[in-house]
Parts: C-alpha cells; sequence; structure tokens
C-alpha cells in the first residue's frame, strides 16, 4: 500500500493559526504587536523570496515586521551596529539575519551580535548549547518542524530507531538532539559514513537532510518507515526533494512531499519563536 503523504502545509497552517492567537492576546495585554526585524544584505533572488514569504506570514498573523534591506557594499561594522540598535529596541522581540550574506561578511561574528533572547532562527551559540544541555531555548526552526510532522503520524518517537542522514547546524545536528530529547536512539550519517544504507535500511524514522536530489532510493527504506525529506533542490525548474518520493512511498508508510513537505513548517515554527521570544520578554 502506498503511504500516507504528511501534510505540511495544512499542519503549518494549523500552527498559524494557534500563533496568531497567541499574538493578538499579546497585543491585547501590550498595546502593540509582537516585533520581528529581518535583515537581509544583498540581491541575492533566493534569499528575496524567502525574506517576503516570512514577512507575509507575520503580516497575516498580527506579527509587525520591520524589514532592512542593506545593499550588498554595507559593511561587517554597520551591519552589527544595525543588530545592537536592534538588540536594544523594545518593539523589536525578534531578530533575523537572512542568510548567506555576502562573502566580505563573517557569518559567525556577525550573528554573534543578535541578543539570544531574540534569536529568532536559534543559530546562536547560546541557543544551540541550551538545546545540547536540554535547557530551555530558542531552537532552530526546520527541526522543530520536523517533529512537529512526526508527531502527527501518531507515531511514536519514544524508543524508536531514527536515523538522520545529513549533519548540518541547521537542520542535522538539532534534530538528532531533538530527537533524542524525545527519546528515540539516533544514528546520525553524512558523507563520510560508509555504506549509510546499512544504517538507513533500519530506520523507523528517517531524516534526510543533504542536498542531492534522488540520494535516498526504495531499497534503503525499512519496510513501513516515516520518511523526512528535508531536500530543496531545483530541477528544470521544478522542486524536488533528497528521497525518491514515487518509489519510496510504496515502501515507507508516511512520506513528506517537496514541496509541501517540510517548507512551510519552518516558517510556521518560525512564528512561533517569535512568539516565545516576545513571551519571555513581556
Ligand atoms: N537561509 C536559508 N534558510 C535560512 C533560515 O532558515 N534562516 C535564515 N536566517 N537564513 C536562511
Amino acid at each position: 500500500m502506498s503511504a500516507q503523504i504528511i501534510d505540511g502545509k495544512k499542519i503549518a497552517a494549523q500552527i498559524k493559526q494557534e500563533v496568531k492567537l497567541e499574538a493578538e492576546a499579546y497585543l491585547a495585554r501590550n498595546g502593540r504587536k509582537i516585533g520581528l526585524a529581518v535583515i537581509l544584505v544583498g540581491d541575492d533572488f533566493a534569499s528575496g523570496i524567502y525574506v517576503r514569504n516570512k514577512i507575509n506570514a507575520c503580516n497575516e498573523n498580527c506579527i509587525q515586521s520591520f524589514a532592512h534591506r542593506l545593499p550588498a557594499s554595507t559593511t561587517e561594522e554597520e551591519l552589527i551596529e544595525l543588530i545592537h540598535k536592534l538588540n536594544d529596541d523594545k518593539t523589536v522581540d525578534g531578530i533575523l539575519v537572512q542568510l548567506p550574506l555576502p562573502s566580505h561578511m563573517r557569518q559567525n561574528v556577525v550573528l554573534s551580535h543578535i541578543s539570544a533572547k531574540k534569536d529568532a532562527d536559534g543559530f546562536l551559540a547560546e541557543n544551540a548549547g541550551n538545546l545540547m544541555l536540554g535547557n530551555p531555548s530558542l531552537n532552530a526552526c526546520t527541526p522543530c518542524g520536523i517533529i512537529e510532522l512526526i508527531k502527527s503520524t501518531g507515531r511514536s518517537i519514544d524508543g524508536a530507531n531514527a536515523v538522520v542522514i545529513g549533519r548540518s547546524n541547521i537542520v542535522g545536528k538539532p534534530i538528532s538532539l531533538l530527537l533524542m530529547e524525545n527519546n528515540a536512539t539516533v544514528t546520525m550519517c553524512h558523507s563520510h559514513t560508509n555504506n549509510f544504507i546499512n544504517f538507513s535500511r533500519h530506520a523507523d524514522i528517517l531524516v534526510v537532510a543533504v542536498g542531492k536530489k534522488g540520494l535516498i532510493k526504495a531499497d534503503m527504506v525499512k519496510k513501513g518507515a516515516v520518511v523526512i525529506d528535508v531536500g530543496m533542490n531545483r530541477q528544470d525548474g521544478h522542486l524536488c526533494g533528497d528521497v525518491e518520493y514515487d518509489e519510496v512511498k510504496e515502501v515507507a508508510d508516511f512520506i513528506t512531499p517537496v514541496p509541501g513537505g517540510v517548507g512551510p513548517m519552518t516558517i510556521a515554527m518560525l512564528l512561533k519563536n517569535i512568539v516565545k521570544a516576545a513571551l519571555a520578554l513581556e
């Protein structure tokens, strides 16, 4: 039987609805909307679209967005100065610097100037460290969205064999920690793993975040698995994931489509993070 499709759009819409209610209640209590500052440096086409989508999502859900579009010639010092201003601005509850930054800027140095309390992306060392320690923190949005998608299937994470393919700072590492926090037994595979099929074939939950079209074929997946495809690859103007969807859906019990799976969840969880940050600062 073909897998059930995990509808990321639908789940994201439900989360946004909850966010909106919380944001409206915040407005009623404080006389101002929760605020997100979004900084975009340069004119990277894809980043421009991502930023526009984030701003639209804020506007639709009672969150005030403050867009700062800076030219590619902006210096690192100027950008850091703006971040400090936003750190001190009481109407700004969350700050997001869209990545990648132009090559003359040191990404880690720039991000380290954002107040950890306003780290809407959950990318800062302090928040990543707190996730590792199991302390409350603002967590990276895509991994939080993945946990929601897995929970929506009704399958237990507790005790499951989870395999994560990819070890990036923004998906692979934090999703591994979140799965472990939810009592899964987690294996991380990456570009130096020998024959990752030996691991992926035993995964009750398989999370693939590599960025390689068609990486995961049906024979690499355990029958009945939950498969989460984080890949976003472009081919002939179309978006596709890392998983060979048509064949893997015949083996898995649950699978995320691309587009319409993980993608919509990232923005929904970003909004949730902003509300969390605002409530902690209130
Ligand atoms: N560039 C690509 N994805 C992201 C993201 O989730 N957050 C930020 N700030 N930049 C990105």
